[in-house]
C-alpha cells in the first residue's frame, strides 16, 4: 500500500527540473497510499545519495532541506504503509545496500522473507532492518555480482524468480547509472513516458505533471527504463509488450485548489464526477451506448446472476446499486465484500456475472475475488476509476467512472461516480435484455441526468451540516437510520464518520431498530435519519417517520434528511437538512452529500488530518 516513483532524464538537456523534484512531487501526489515514513535515493557523481525518515513525504522534505541531495537526473522515491517493521527512519526505504552502490524501494509483502535472510544470513550478510525489502534488496545484490554478470535487469529476473508475495520493486545500481529496473507482481505500477525522460510511478498521479502517456504492464514482468528507452520482460527475460494509454486525469484536478483539504474538495467534485461518468455513454439516437463493454451481447442475455463484490465505500455503491438492478433488469444481485466471497464457496457459473467495483482498481481483496470468479467462469466487469490499474486489467471488461483522482483516503467523488456508473450498467442491461421499454430507460437518464445540478445545490447548502457538526464534535458515538438505498447510505455515513473523525458511529436498517439497536437510545444520541421521498413510495416513507418518532421520543437528537417540501418529518426532527425532490433511486447521490460533509467538519473541528486518517491507506494493496 506504498507509493512509488521513479524518474530518469538525460544529463544537460537543459530542463527546469532535476529527479529530485520530480520524486518528490510524485511521492506528494501518491502520498495518499501510505504516509508512515518516506525516502528518496539519487545517483550523481559516480554515487548514490539517499534520505529517509519516518512521517510524512514533508518530514523528509525537511531532512532534505537541512542535508541537500546532488542534483542528479535519475532517482527512485517511496513512501510507505508499513507491513513489516514499525514505521522508523531505519526501516523506511529505500534500503541501500551492496556497500553503499544499490538502492531498493517496494510496495507489497515478500513472504518467503524469513526464508530467504537465513540463507543470506547463512553467506554473510547482516542486516540492520526489520523490512523484508532489505532481505530482497540484498539478495538482488547478490544475485547481481554472482549470476547476472553485474547486469540490474537479468539480476531483477533472476531475484523475481525467488520472491513470493505480491511486489513492486524499484531498484538503482551506481554500476549502471543510466537506468531505473523494475519488478511487479501482484502489485501497481505503471511507467510514464516522455521525451528523453520516463517515469515510473504506483499510478499515474506519480508523473501526471509530466506525461500523458503511460504503459501498462502485466504481472511477473520487468521493465527497465532509460532516458529513451523502455524495455518490458518477463522473469526469464522473454521480450514483452507493454499496453500504452492516455492518461486522461487532469494534473490541476490533484490540486487542492484552494480547499482546505482533498476531501472538501473532492466533495466539491461531485456534480462533475456524475456529469463525466454520464458524458460519452450515448449513441447518436441517444440510446444507452457502453462500447467498452467488450463481451457478447448473447453472454449479457444469458446472465441469470449478478454478484457485485467490493470492499468498503464501493461494497456500500453495489448495495445501492443492487436495488436498481434487481428492479430495473428482473436479475437475483447479490453483494459481497470481496474478502468474503472467495472463502464461501460462491456459487458462480458461466451465467453469473461478477461486477467488480474499486475506485483504485488495486485493492487486494477484490483482485483476488475477480479471479476466483474468473477461474469458475464467471464474466467480470470492472467498475473502476483509475485507468492502468489491476482490476480492469483482469477483468473481461471496464466501464471507467470518470472521477478524476480522488486523493483524501475517504472515498467521496468516487462513491456517486460508482453509483452512477452501476445505474448505467443496470439500465444498458435492461435495454438488452428488454426488460424496460426505450422510454422508460430514457426517462431514467433524464432523471440521472438532472443530478448532478442537485448535487451542487445539496453541496452549497453545506454551511447548516458545517454548523451541526461543530456543534456535535464531541459527541460520543452517532447512529445512522435508513431502509432501501437509504439503508448504505447510512452505512457510509457512519463509515465516514469512524475512517476520519474517530467516532464511533453505526448505520442500521431502520426496520431492525426494533430487533436490538433502539437499546443503545439514550437521551442526547445523535441520530441521523435518511427519509425517501413521500412521493411514489409512500408507504416506506410513512415507516421511517415512525422510526424517527420512536428514536425520539427515547431522547435521541434527531437530524433528519429529508427532501424538499416534505412536512411530515416537521414535527420530530431535531434538525431538518433538506435536499431536493428526486426519485427514490436517486436519492443516494444527494443525502450521501451531508453525512460527507458531517464527518469532514467534525474531523476539522477535532482539528485531525481529514485526508490521512491514521492507521490507513487510500489503496489496500495487501490481503
Ligand atoms: O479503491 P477501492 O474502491 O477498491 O477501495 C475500497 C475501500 O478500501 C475504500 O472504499 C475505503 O472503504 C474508503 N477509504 C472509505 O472511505
Amino acid at each position: 500500500m506504498c507509493g512509488i516513483v521513479g524518474y530518469v532524464g538525460h544529463p544537460n538537456q537543459g530542463r527546469e527540473y532535476f529527479a529530485l523534484d520530480v520524486i518528490l512531487e510524485g511521492l506528494r501526489r501518491l502520498e495518499y497510499r501510505g504516509y508512515d515514513s518516506a525516502g528518496v535515493a539519487v545517483y550523481a557523481d559516480g554515487e548514490i545519495g539517499w534520505r529517509k525518515k519516518a512521517g510524512k513525504v514533508a518530514a523528509l522534505e525537511e531532512e532534505i532541506s537541512a542535508r541537500p541531495l546532488p542534483e542528479s537526473v535519475l532517482g527512485i522515491g517511496h513512501t510507505r504503509w508499513a507491513t513489516h517493521g514499525g514505521p522508523s527512519d531505519l526501516n523506511s526505504h529505500p534500503h541501500v545496500v551492496d556497500g553503499g552502490q544499490l538502492a531498493v524501494v517496494h510496495n507489497g509483502i515478500i513472504e518467503n522473507f524469513a526464508e530467504l535472510k537465513s540463507q543470506l544470513v547463512a553467506k554473510g550478510y547482516n542486516f540492520v532492518s526489520e523490512t523484508d525489502t532489505e532481505v530482497a534488496a540484498t539478495l538482488l545484490g547478490e544475485v547481481f555480482h554472482n549470476e547476472a554478470g553485474q547486469d540490474l535487469t537479468r539480476a531483477m529476473q533472476l531475484t523475481c524468480q525467488q520472491l513470493d508475495g505480491a511486489f513492486t520493486i524499484l531498484a538503482i545500481h551506481a554500476q549502471q547509472p543510466d537506468r531505473i529496473v523494475a519488478a511487479r507482481r501482484d502489485s501497481p505500477l505503471v511507467i510514464g513516458l516522455g521525451e528523453g525522460e520516463n517515469f515510473l510511478g504506483s499510478d499515474v498521479s506519480g508523473f501526471i505533471d509530466y506525461t500523458k502517456s503511460a504503459v501498462e504492464m502485466d504481472n511477473d514482468q520487468v521493465v527497465t527504463i532509460t532516458a529513451d528507452e523502455v524495455q518490458i520482460t518477463d522473469y526469464q527475460g522473454a521480450a514483452a509488450e507493454g499496453k500504452s494509454f492516455h492518461i486522461d486525469w487532469d494534473a490541476a484536478s490533484a490540486k487542492k485548489d484552494g480547499f482546505n483539504s482533498f476531501m472538501e474538495k473532492e466533495i466539491h467534485d461531485q456534480p462533475a464526477a456524475v456529469r463525466d461518468t454520464l458524458m460519452g455513454r450515448f449513441d447518436e439516437q441517444n440510446k444507452l451506448a457502453l462500447d467498452e463493454l467488450h463481451i457478447e451481447e448473447s453472454v449479457l442475455k444469458s446472465i441469470d446472476k449478478i454478484i457485485v463484490i467490493a470492499c468498503g465505500t464501493a461494497a456500500y455503491a453495489g448495495h445501492v446499486a443492487r436495488y436498481a438492478i434487481e428492479h430495473w433488469c428482473r436479475i437475483p444481485t447479490e453483494v459481497e465484500l470481496a474478502h468474503e466471497f472467495r472463502y464461501r464457496d460462491p456459487i458462480v457459473t458461466e451465467k453469473t456475472l461478477v461486477v467488480a467495483l474499486s475506485q483504485s482498481g488495486e485493492t487486494m481483496d477484490t483482485l483476488m475475488a475477480v479471479r476466483h470468479a474468473r477461474q469458475q467462469g464467471a464474466k467480470v466487469i470492472a467498475i473502476c476509476n483509475t485507468q492502468g490499474s489491476s482490476i480492469p486489467r483482469e477483468s473481461d471488461a471496464a466501464l471507467y467512472t470518470h472521477a478524476g483522482p480522488e486523493i483524501a483516503v475517504a472515498s467521496t467523488k468516487a462513491f456517486l461516480a460508482q453509483i452512477t456508473a452501476t445505474y448505467l450498467l443496470g439500465l444498458y442491461l435492461a435495454q438488452l435484455r428488454g426488460n424496460m421499454f426505450a422510454d422508460e430507460v430514457q426517462s431514467v437518464l433524464q432523471e440521472l441526468r438532472a443530478m448532478p445540478e442537485k448535487i451542487q445545490t445539496v453541496i452549497d447548502g453545506g454551511d447548516q451540516v458545517a454548523e451541526l457538526a461543530q456543534s456535535m464534535k464531541d459527541a460520543k458515538s452517532v447512529l445512522f437510520l435508513g431502509r432501501h438505498v437509504g439503508f448504505p447510505v447510512a452505512l457510509e455515513g457512519a463509515l465516514k464518520l469512524k475512517e476520519i473523525a474517530y467516532l464511533h458511529a453505526e448505520g442500521f436498517a431502520a426496520g431492525e431498530l426494533k430487533h436490538g439497536p433502539i437499546a443503545l437510545i439514550e437521551e442526547g444520541q445523535p441520530v441521523f435519519v435518511i427519509v425517501p421521498s413521500p412521493r411514489g413510495r409512500d408507504s416506506l416513507h410513512s415507516k421511517v417517520v415512525s422510526n424517527i418518532q420512536e428514536v425520539r421520543a427515547r431522547g435521541a437528537i434527531t437530524i433528519v434528511i429529508a427532501e424538499e417540501g416534505d412536512s411530515a418529518v416537521d414535527a420530530y426532527a431535531n434538525h431538518i437538512i433538506r435536499i431536493p425532490q428526486a426519485p427514490t433511486l436517486m436519492q443516494p447521490l444527494l443525502a450521501t452529500v451531508p453525512l460527507q460533509i458531517f464527518a469532514c467538519h467534525v474531523a476539522q473541528a477535532k482539528n485531525y488530518d481529514v485526508d490521512q486518517p491514521r492507521n490507513l491507506a487510500k489503496s489496500v494493496t495487501v490481503e
